[in-house]
């Protein structure tokens, strides 16, 4: 069966716009969270306080979350590293934070200048902290199909890294195709080696067209928290080849299709996808998006 409703935490303002070489300007950044509220959706990371070299598409975390009117009903989580990302999101009044861990030893070191084992000793700290000051915390855990150095990842070793996350009290665990490889079985396969699948969300890249096939097959696991990106924007800019999450269009058209909430308008939606690729200076690759938003 599927859910009733399933949530949208939606992506686009952080992985979307960390991917983005243009640099998009704060007040953009406000309107478009605005305009995602307007559209029904209750989720959005909104930025990451992650070292500005290594990012610096987000080094306006601080102001973006100063100009940002927070709206009743909505979370804006933020992405956290360590302990000096959690200062600064404490400071800017953050609720809600994600840390994010690598399945794989290459990604560790690409993405967060750490070993497999040495991620662990940075997150828990920043957890524990996090926590005794009341934050919700969510664990994603990249590269849980396929890794573009190591080939394909066992299922064993992404399972290892997301329970040390749930022991560390992460609420959530957001698995992640960050190079969008994984096919619908190979999804099966992962979800079923956790068993319990309440505290799991799906985090899909739409690199090779699979995203809303390994969605399905998520949702008929049991799954009802999915992460998507407006107009498909995004990527990774430490994972060669990972292009565009899941675009939200595309998700929204196919749960109102198949009867599940999710409390979105979907024109709304559309219309701020066309403003950004129009900001952006170029078309929305979501097919929802070109379909209404001509
Ligand atoms: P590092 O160089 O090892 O940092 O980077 P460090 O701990 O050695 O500290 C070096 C200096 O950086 C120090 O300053 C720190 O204070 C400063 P100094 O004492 O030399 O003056 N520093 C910071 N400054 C501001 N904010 C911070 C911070 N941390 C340290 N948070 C680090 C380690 C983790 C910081 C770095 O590797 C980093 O920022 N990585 C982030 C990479 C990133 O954001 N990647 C994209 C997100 S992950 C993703 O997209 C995947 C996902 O979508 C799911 C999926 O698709 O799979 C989530
Ligand atoms: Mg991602």
């Amino acid at each position: 069966g599927l859910p009733s409703r399933v949530t949208i935490w939606e992506v686009g303002a952080r992985d979307g716009l960390q991917n983005e070489s243009a640099v998009v300007p704060v007040s953009v950044k406000l309107e478009f969270l605005d305009r995602l509220a307007d559209a029904g959706l209750t989720v959005l990371e909104a930025t990451s306080f992650v070292h500005p070299k290594w990012v610096p598409q987000l080094a306006d975390a601080a102001e973006l979350l100063g100009g940002l009117e927070r709206r009743d009903g909505v979370v804006y989580p933020v992405l956290v590293p360590n302990e000096r990302g959690l200062d600064r999101a404490l400071e800017a009044g953050v609720s809600h934070i994600a840390i994010f861990a690598s399945a794989t030893e290459t990604f560790a070191g690409k993405n967060l200048n750490r070993t497999l084992a040495g991620q662990f000793e940075m997150f828990a700290p920043t957890v524990a902290r996090a926590l005794d000051a009341g934050l919700s915390v969510r664990g994603y855990v990249s590269m849980c199909f396929g890794d573009p150095w190591e080939g394909p990842v066992a299922a064993s070793q992404v399972v290892e890294v997301g329970e040390r996350l749930l022991e560390m009290g992460c609420s959530q665990l957001s698995l992640g195709d960050t190079i969008g490889v994984a096919t619908p079985g190979q999804v099966e396969g992962l979800l079923a080696r956790f068993g319990d699948v309440s505290s799991l969300a799906v985090h899909f890249h739409d690199t090779y067209g699979q995203a809303l096939a390994n969605t399905l097959a998520a949702l008929r696991c049991g799954v009802t928290t999915v992460d998507s990106s407006a107009g498909g924007l995004g990527g990774c800019p430490y994972a060669e080849s990972a292009t565009g999450n899941l675009a939200t269009e595309d998700l929204v058209w196919m749960l109102d299709g198949l009867g599940v909430e999710t409390g979105v308008d979907l024109d709304k939606l559309v219309a701020t996808s066309v403003w950004m690729a129009e900001r952006l200076g170029r078309p929305s690759p979501s097919r929802v998006v070109r379909a209404l938003g001509g």
